[in-house]
């Protein structure tokens, strides 16, 4: 098999040097246009191009100004901007005229509403040439061209789908994840391959678990845009130059699926998240306890060592909110089951209610792959129920998993759900199962460790590659029969290859709505963690879900928190760990996310996992997790791990409601991201577009960790503001602004972090080891940090709610309180909405550098109650 693909590839390569040459490109006739629409028709002149399949004689073009929603952002000067009233979401779709080309299904991505807005009143403006056809995507503001397709004439087939924009030189592009390269993305020979994969030790260059075709291009004081391309098949995204001209270019080159853009005027970065998160659905938001620190370990040997480590977190000070149980808890690694030796239930269940009397909280694993075994009952019940996915013969399609041979989930399948969700409520049952509070889907690309059917002992797969299934009726956009759905013609760079099918399924099955992995593969760890929340909401249906996934497709963050799969203990992935941050949480609409602290795979050391505790501090979701061949790597390990730990989560807890309300923006009304790069502040300032260690958390915190390998020191970008340590309250010197900054003598318990002026973070009031759990937080004071800008003013929020419920706010139940604190005035006010019902109080107001001369802090003490608008006057 894999010697015949590579001859393909090489028939690939050869045919790739001139398509120009052979492909002529579209012309655009019927054109039709209202206001808010435009369509036209485009069709192949005689001479076709056959490059990758069949070319697609008939097109049609759908335009349509989408909207007009007002984006109010912040600046960092504290000011409210109001971009104009205009609309800045462009679709451009182009399918072929048959309507039978796969999209997405809209169960998986809900498509947006268009409100018909008017193309007179468009931030971005569409145009096109008739023959060979092309268009442009012009910012009317500036008159920029943001996307222009004339680089190379559109090709459009049946496996094969090619567009080419020219870009500006030297562009600053960041998304296509997910990836472990540069969080701004190279300009010259960069292939982005999106193919879902089990990807170890994450390397770069590489397809990993997600695919996100969405890019943000940000031109400085011109503004920012969004493109997001919607097709869920695989595909290289090629970033380079041409040869002769060296001019920039931006290359799709998809297997399947139709051209479905979506271009986001922006112009302010955040805007730019807003609108795409507005397209793919808004992150959900995740419960409060969920904020707190979580500890994972493959490979801990029984439940009774498990209740050591959470003894041995608590003997050492540090808190510990969540415990997880990978599969060493199952019977033979299969769902829904306990090793009856070394996890049995009882001791199971003993376990998680111990934890939860202590406010602590369990999240167990669940993969995809079922035993294929009829003594099974999640089989037997699964395949009564006909969910399974299936061979062409019609039998179970099977492949090789942690449980041994094994099938999987067809999530489109009619009962699929209902098994699924009676699986979960079953075995989680709280009164005779294990109570968890939280599931986690891995391996759910889906992985299989079998590369090809060789290693079920089944025959070797046919020399030649079966026909693809008779699976379309015309019109209902489920894909286009006759193409070979095993080993397409062009052969995207999929590091698990060569074949598509490498070490996932088959490629070529179909699920029960007559669509093919082929199309839908990227979409299957989306597909199974929307189906675990669906679950979660069935078995509570008051409280909201948590539920993370490995394997993600745009739009994920409606369903789940994502964490950045197995990474290695090296400087080299706790570094990557800022870039993959930014990239999904400013990017990806993905808030909830972060890597596995210390490392995954190979030992961690003492001091990597110092810093790591600390930055992971600093992420939205904090977990510590290392592979079973991995030495343990628990925080109370080591003194300095243990107190760089305490130290960071003493600081985070104190934070869980500034990151709670960063993070119900972000899945809100407001759209800002919680965690966001410093160009997204500075938008100006060029010095900041290729800063990848920095990273603003919320729109207040900036944070710098040391990323040299066991270094002391960091080097640190300063833009033009007003800064005050985190840690002293003190103004930062040398913060004129537009300075590179050295800070020496960073210890192995500390992180630099800083409060950009003109912000104000409410913070609870504690010590040290006085907040063990996310409960105890929740019933602290808090203090209001002020840090004003150089105008003297300052402002901030806090949302508050119950931190569990399903619909956020439901029955009025949450405040969001705005504070705004002006200087020259000596005014502080807090007001806004105030719902939720709590004893706790405002103990102080402390603004930084408000004491005499301008050193040290003014502290105002309260107490005001949180239930009514209040404030003072000096
Ligand atoms: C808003 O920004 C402008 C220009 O940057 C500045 O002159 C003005 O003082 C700012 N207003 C406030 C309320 O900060
Ligand atoms: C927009 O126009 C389309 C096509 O004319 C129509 O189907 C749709 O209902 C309109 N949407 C709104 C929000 O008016
Ligand atoms: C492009 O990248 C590939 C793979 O990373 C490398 O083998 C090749 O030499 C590079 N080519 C150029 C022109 O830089
Ligand atoms: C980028 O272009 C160069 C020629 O300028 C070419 O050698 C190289 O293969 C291209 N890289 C990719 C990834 O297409
Ligand atoms: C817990 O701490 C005790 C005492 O230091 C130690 O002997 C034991 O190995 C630890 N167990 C685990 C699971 O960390
Ligand atoms: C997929 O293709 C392989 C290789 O040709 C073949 O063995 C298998 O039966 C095909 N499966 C389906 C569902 O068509
Ligand atoms: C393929 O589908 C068409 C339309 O449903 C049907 O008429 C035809 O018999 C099918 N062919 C095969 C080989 O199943
Ligand atoms: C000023 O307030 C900040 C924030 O509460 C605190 O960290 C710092 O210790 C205070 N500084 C002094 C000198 O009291
Ligand atoms: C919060 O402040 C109130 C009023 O000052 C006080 O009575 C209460 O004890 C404080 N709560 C905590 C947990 O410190
Ligand atoms: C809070 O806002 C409301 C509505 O704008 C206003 O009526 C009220 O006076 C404000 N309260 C304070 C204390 O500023």
């Amino acid at each position: 098999m894999a010697r015949l693909l590579l001859g393909i590839f090489v028939l690939g390569t050869t045919v790739l040097a001139a398509p120009e040459l052979t492909c002529p490109g579209y012309t655009a006739t019927n054109i039709q246009q209202t206001d808010s629409h435009l369509t036209a028709d485009l069709t192949l002149p005689s001479s076709s191009c056959s490059l990758y399949g069949n070319d697609i004689t008939n097109l049609k073009l759908i335009v349509e100004y989408q909207t007009g929603s007002l984006s109010m952002i912040l600046t960092p000067q504290a000011n409210i901007t109001c971009s104009p009233l205009s609309d800045t979401r462009l679709h451009v779709l182009l399918q072929d005229a048959g309507s039978n080309i796969y999209q997405v299904q809209e169960q998986f991505l809900p498509r947006p509403i268009s409100q018909n807005a008017s193309a007179a009143t468009a931030a971005l403006h569409f145009s096109f040439k008739t023959s060979p056809f092309s268009f442009e995507v012009i910012r009317v503001s500036t008159g920029q061209v943001l996307f222009d397709t004339s680089a190379a004439p559109l090709i459009f087939e049946s496996q094969y789908v090619r567009l080419r924009t020219k870009l500006p030189q030297d562009v600053n592009l960041y998304g296509l994840g997910e990836h472990s390269d540069d969080f701004r993305l190279a300009t010259t020979n960069y292939t982005r391959t999106l193919w879902n994969a089990e990807s170890p030790y994450i390397p770069r260059g590489q397809n990993l678990y997600g695919s996100h075709p969405v890019y943000f291009d940000h031109r400085g004081v011109l503004g920012t845009h969004g493109v997001f391309l919607l097709n869920s098949n695989g595909m290289d995204i090629i970033i380079n130059q041409t040869e002769e001209a060296g001019e920039q270019y931006l290359e799709y080159n998809t297997i399947g699926g139709v051209l479905d853009f979506y271009f986001l005027a922006g112009p302010e970065p955040a805007a730019v998240s807003k609108q795409y998160a507005e397209v793919v659905g808004l992150p959900a938001l995740p419960p409060y306890w969920s904020l707190g620190f979580h500890q994972c370990k493959y490979g801990w040997p029984s439940v009774d060592y498990v209740a050591e480590v959470v003894a041995n977190y608590s003997a050492a000070g540090i808190p510990l909110e969540v415990v997880w149980g990978d599969i060493d808890y199952m019977d033979a690694h299969q769902d829904f089951t306990t090793d009856p030796v070394l996890y049995p239930l009882d001791r199971m269940r003993a376990l998680v209610d111990s934890l939860h009397q202590h406010n602590q909280r369990y999240v167990m694993i669940l993969d995809p792959g079922i035993h294929n075994q009829a003594s099974y009952d999640p089989f037997a019940r699964g395949a009564q129920k006909d969910v399974f996915l299936k061979a062409a013969d019609g039998s179970h399609y099977r492949g090789n998993q942690w449980a041994g041979e094994v099938v999987w989930p067809d999530w489109l399948a009619a009962n699929t759900q209902d098994w699924w969700t009676n699986e979960v409520a079953t075995f989680f049952n709280p009164a005779t199962g294990i109570d968890i509070d939280g599931l986690w889907n891995d391996m759910n690309e889906a992985s299989n460790f079998c590369p090809d059917v060789t290693c079920l002992g089944d025959p070797p797969p046919p020399s030649l590659p079966s026909p693809s299934p008779n699976n379309t009726a015309p019109g209902t956009k489920k894909g286009l029969p006759g193409r070979n759905l095993f080993a397409p013609p062009y052969p995207i760079h999929n590091h698990r290859g060569p074949a598509l099918s490498g070490y996932t399924l088959f490629t070529n099955i179909t699920a029960a709505d007559g669509t093919a992995l082929y199309d839908t593969h990227n979409l299957y760890g989306t597909a199974m963690a929307a189906a675990t929340r669906a679950a979660l909401l069935a078995r509570r249906p008051a409280k909201r879900p948590f539920v993370l996934t490995r394997s993600t497709f745009a739009g994920a963050g409606r369903v789940a928190a994502h964490w950045f799969g197995d990474n290695d203990s090296s400087w080299a992935h706790y570094r990557a760990s800022i870039a993959q941050l930014l990239a999904f949480a400013a990017v990806h609409a993905m808030p909830m996310v972060g890597s596995d602290v210390c490392g995954f795979n190979g030992d961690t050391s003492e001091h990597l996992c110092a810093r790591w505790a600390t930055l992971g501090a600093f992420q939205p979701f904090y977990r510590n997790h290392a592979d079973v061949t991995a030495a343990s790597q628990e925080f109370y390990r080591w003194d300095v791990v243990a107190a760089a730990a305490r130290k960071a989560m003493g600081a985070r807890y104190r934070l869980l409601d500034y990151l709670y309300t960063a993070l119900r923006r972000a899945g809100g009304r407001e759209g800002r991201p919680v965690a966001s790069p410093l160009w997204f502040w500075w938008p100006g300032d060029e010095r900041t577009f290729g800063v990848q260690t920095q990273w603003m958390l919320g729109e207040a915190l900036m944070v710098a960790p040391v990323v040299e390998e066991e270094g002391m020191g960091v080097d640190l970008y300063l833009p033009g503001d007003v800064w005050f340590d985190f840690w002293t309250g003190g103004r930062v010197e040398g913060g004129k602004g537009g300075e590179v900054v050295r800070l020496d003598g960073v210890g192995w318990e500390d992180i630099p972090v800083f409060v950009r002026g003109g912000t104000v973070v409410p913070m609870r009031v504690g010590g040290i080891g006085e907040m063990m759990t996310t409960e105890e937080v929740r019933g602290r004071n808090f203090t209001i940090v002020v840090a004003p800008g150089g105008d003297g003013m300052a402002r901030g929020g806090l949302f508050l709610d119950d931190g569990e419920s399903v619909d956020v706010g439901a029955g009025g139940q949450w405040s969001e309180i705005e504070f705004v604190w002006d200087g020259g005035l000596g005014v502080f006010e807090a007001n806004g909405t105030f719902g939720f019902g709590t004893e706790v109080v405002v103990e102080s107001v402390v603004v930084l550098g408000g004491g005499e001369g301008g050193v040290g802090n003014l502290t105002v003490t309260g107490p005001w109650g949180l239930g009514e608008a209040f404030g003072f006057h000096l």
